[in-house]
């Protein structure tokens, strides 16, 4: 792939600060950001609105091929699920459903071609299998890591939940996960491990690297 396009592959763990830094990378380098999990999410949700089984694959395709996926506004442009708001993608039900409803590889091909398309022009996008299946060719891959009590303690906080419950919910969703994509990181990935980083220092990391890619983005 040409470094001309400005894609940056972002994979790792729940909870290790992947959503925090794509975003801010989309906004410095100007380019979109698409968070590929709220693509698997919405289909979570659409399953529970319209009763379709999680071991019924053609019916999630159905229901991933009917949702409408958009890049809205700027600074930076954000992909968006038409019906849907974020709350809606975060509730337990969802969060439960979600790695049961991933782990179809027919939903999955429908969302990864929806993917490519929506990072084609230039974006940042996160997901645990962008920079190995999605983009593998992008110019820069990040791997973010950081410790499971770290990872835990940040999604307590997102979700102004309690640590046991986002505990036992996270190992789950953790396990499940690794059985459908590994979560390893992809060859030529740089790997940052964010447990001691703050948000900023993440960010400046990830910038460095950005900048020995596109020199030219200041
Ligand atoms: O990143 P997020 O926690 O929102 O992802 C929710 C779930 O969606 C993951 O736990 C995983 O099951 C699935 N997912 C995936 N591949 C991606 C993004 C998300 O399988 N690229």
């Amino acid at each position: 792939m040409s470094a001309a396009v400005i894609i940056v592959a972002v994979d790792g763990a729940a909870g290790s600060g992947k959503s925090t830094l794509a975003r801010g990378l989309a906004q410095r380098l100007g380019v979109a950001y698409v968070n590929t999990g709220l693509m698997y999410r919405a289909v979570a949700a659409a399953s529970i609105a319209r009763g379709v089984d999680l071991d019924d694959a053609e019916g999630l395709v159905d229901l991933a091929r009917g949702l409408r996926f958009r890049l809205e506004g700027d600074d930076p442009p954000t992909l968006e699920v038409e019906g849907y708001v974020p709350v809606d993608l975060t509730t337990p039900g969802v969060e439960s459903r979600v790695s049961l409803v991933a782990r179809h590889p027919v939903v999955r091909s429908v969302l990864r071609d929806q993917q490519r398309t929506l990072g084609a022009t230039g974006a940042v996008m996160e997901g645990r299998d962008i920079a190995t299946v999605v983009f593998p060719d992008a110019p820069l891959k990040l791997f973010l890591r950081a410790d499971q009590m770290r990872r835990v303690d940040r999604r307590a906080d997102e979700r102004d939940a309690d640590t046991n419950v986002v505990r036992d919910a996270l190992e789950r969703r953790d396990a499940r996960d690794a059985r459908t994509t590994p979560l390893e990181p992809a060859p030529g990935a740089i790997i940052i491990d964010t447990s001691d980083l703050s948000i900023d220092q993440t960010l400046d990391e990830a910038l460095g690297a950005a900048r020995r890619v596109w020199p030219e983005r200041r």
